[in-house]
């Protein structure tokens, strides 16, 4: 049930509270490129290693956990921005252990140079990989870790 489906090569993008304001949202923290100009960056670096994209972001913590329960048997990786719910939300964590595919978390700002509480994730003992800080290009960056790294299912 956990394993992704045969020929699966699909990564869902997951993007937490707030992050469909990227673009007018504090944009001395995280810039001017929207959440859509961050998918398509995704989108493109899948695209060119054969891989596709699903995409969902929602500001609710159980809408979260609905989309990463129905990842199961369909996304072969996940590129996990959850936004303030890193810092707080045992229960997406503990749905992304659940599901048992592979997380990279993404930041776009460098949460380690700010303040205090957004040092800790409960996503990153869980992730195999954590990209913070690069703006929007992280999305690209971790689309291509996953799809570089992740053994071919087809
Ligand atoms: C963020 C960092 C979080 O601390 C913050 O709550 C966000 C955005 C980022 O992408 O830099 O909503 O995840």
């Amino acid at each position: 049930m956990n394993a992704p489906a045969e020929g699966s090569r699909t990564l869902l993008i997951l993007n937490g509270p707030n992050l469909n304001l990227l673009g007018t949202r504090e944009p001395e923290v995280y810039g001017e490129a929207t959440l859509e100009d961050a998918i398509e960056l995704a989108s493109a670096a899948a695209e060119r290693a054969g891989w596709t994209i699903e995409s969902f972001q929602s500001n609710s913590e159980g809408a979260l956990i609905d989309r990463i329960h129905a990842a199961r048997g369909n996304a072969a990786g996940i590129v996990a921005n959850l936004g303030a719910y890193s810092h707080t939300s045992l229960a997406i964590a503990d749905a992304l252990a659940a599901v048992n595919i592979p997380v990279v978390e993404v930041h776009v700002s460098n949460v380690f140079a700010r303040e205090g509480f957004r040092h800790h994730s409960y996503i990153s003992a869980l992730a195999r990989t954590v990209i913070v800080g690069a703006g929007i290009d992280g999305y690209r960056l971790a689309t291509e870790h996953l799809t570089r790294s992740l053994p071919s299912t087809v």
